[in-house]
């Protein structure tokens, strides 16, 4: 459905060499590569209506104001929220998760309890920690098989009517599993906790419908899905955004100050404090725009034919062990090839032009759970060919050769 070819003219950096070879980008997962329009989108915020937004009764500030509010809306329909303001713009999905757990410090006693995941992302743990510190919370994980999949009925065994806020990633971003996040979100509020998904994986892959889920708050980064880095959103829904402090004082987030009492906006400007990345934001929704212009089904279809296909090239290579082989899981491939430092791997096949990341990926608990110090991540977007799967392959076959 997708034509590949067609698609790459529009990335204009896939058409540079790196070290003399052409570039193979496979490190998706950290970030996504852009396409010319919404190159173009930032450069024609710039030169034609740089302003600030929200202050002036200025043409230049009304047409800022108007396109930021327009990306907003495209946010909210690509994500289905119900009103536009419960998209929050945020500096990306760090921001907006340490929105929540510093608002829930108010929220919490001694003892309550707050459930994650054994697969997150150092984002989605450290926040929570830092909050039972404020709070005397207690953290409990849902444990994961050798599959790197969770085990939900630990995940059953844990909730309680002590649990307030589960956060759990939708995909994980060491090992593509895509989490039974429905089943999750259910659950807790059977017991009346609340839900945080980070979407910051699986934004590039899943488009994800935010009523329907019934998801309390759903984060994510522009820099996933084709758009720049330094923006990202925090949906909430409206009830739990309006039960939040706000996280930063300062200019547009209040209703009236004086020194003896400050009122603070409506959303969402309650936590839109300061000048945003009103460039980013716009570019944002362009490249919003784009994806759905391929089609996320699209999308998804043909990445999955490229994770098969790159699955099955790699475990032809003698050594070479796969971490995360559940069957649900989005394009990312986690390995290792016999003793052989990660590094090392990444080091020589960077030589090759092929661009991969290696360590432990902000996600050392899963790396303690293999007991690793980190894998090679190929990750795939649907810009990438099957035939950089081979150069992928051969580039490997040359690494091991040299390190074995
Ligand atoms: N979280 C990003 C990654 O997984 C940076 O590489």
């Amino acid at each position: 459905m997708l034509d590949i070819k067609k698609i790459r003219v529009d990335f204009p950096i896939l058409k540079q060499q790196i070290n003399g070879k052409p570039l193979v980008y496979l490190d998706n997962a950290a970030t996504s590569q852009k396409p010319q329009v919404v190159i173009d989108s930032i450069v024609n915020y710039y030169t034609t209506i740089n302003a600030n937004i929200h202050r002036g009764v200025h043409t230049l500030s009304q047409k800022a104001t108007d396109a930021f509010e327009q990306a907003r809306e495209k946010l909210q329909k690509h994500f289905n929220a119900k009103k536009s303001y419960e998209i929050i713009f945020t500096a990306g999905t760090t921001h907006s998760i340490n929105i929540v757990a510093t608002g829930f410090t108010s929220l919490l006693q001694k003892g309550d309890e707050l459930i994650v995941s054994a697969m997150e992302h150092h984002s989605n743990i450290v926040p929570w920690q830092m909050l039972c510190e404020r709070t005397g919370a207690v953290l409990k994980i849902i444990p994961m098989n050798s599959a790197g999949e969770l085990l939900m009925n630990e995940y059953g065994k844990l909730l309680s009517k002590k649990t307030k806020l589960v956060f759990v990633n939708h995909v994980s971003n060491a090992l593509g599993t895509i989490n039974p996040i429905k089943e999750i979100i259910d659950k807790a509020h059977q017991v009346g906790a609340a839900v945080l998904i980070d979407g910051a994986q699986s934004c590039p892959h899943i488009k994800s419908d935010v009523q329907a889920l019934d998801v309390d708050f759903y984060v994510a980064s522009a820099h996933k899905l084709c758009g720049p880095t330094g923006v990202g959103i925090l949906y909430g829904k409206e009830a739990w955004l309006n039960k939040l402090p706000p996280y930063q004082g300062g200019g547009e987030m209040i209703k009236e100050v004086t020194f003896e009492k400050t009122t603070y906006a409506d959303l969402p400007h309650k936590f839109e404090a300061g000048t945003p990345n009103i460039a980013g934001v716009i570019a944002f929704g362009t490249a919003i725009d784009y994806l759905n212009n391929l089609g996320f089904d699209n999308i998804a279809t043909y990445e999955n034919e490229l994770l098969q296909y790159a699955t099955k090239k790699l475990l032809q290579i003698e050594g070479l062990k796969i971490y995360g082989t559940s069957k649900h899981k989005t394009s990312v491939i986690s390995f290792n090839i016999d003793k052989i430092h990660p590094y090392d791997i990444g080091t020589i096949i960077d030589k090759l032009g092929v661009e991969v990341r290696t360590g432990h990926h902000c996600a050392q608990p899963i790396m303690d759970f293999y007991k690793i110090p980190g894998t090679v991540r190929a990750s795939f977007s649907f810009y990438n060919t099957f035939e950089e799967v081979d150069v992928l392959y051969n580039a490997l076959i040359r690494a091991k050769t040299m390190l074995s």
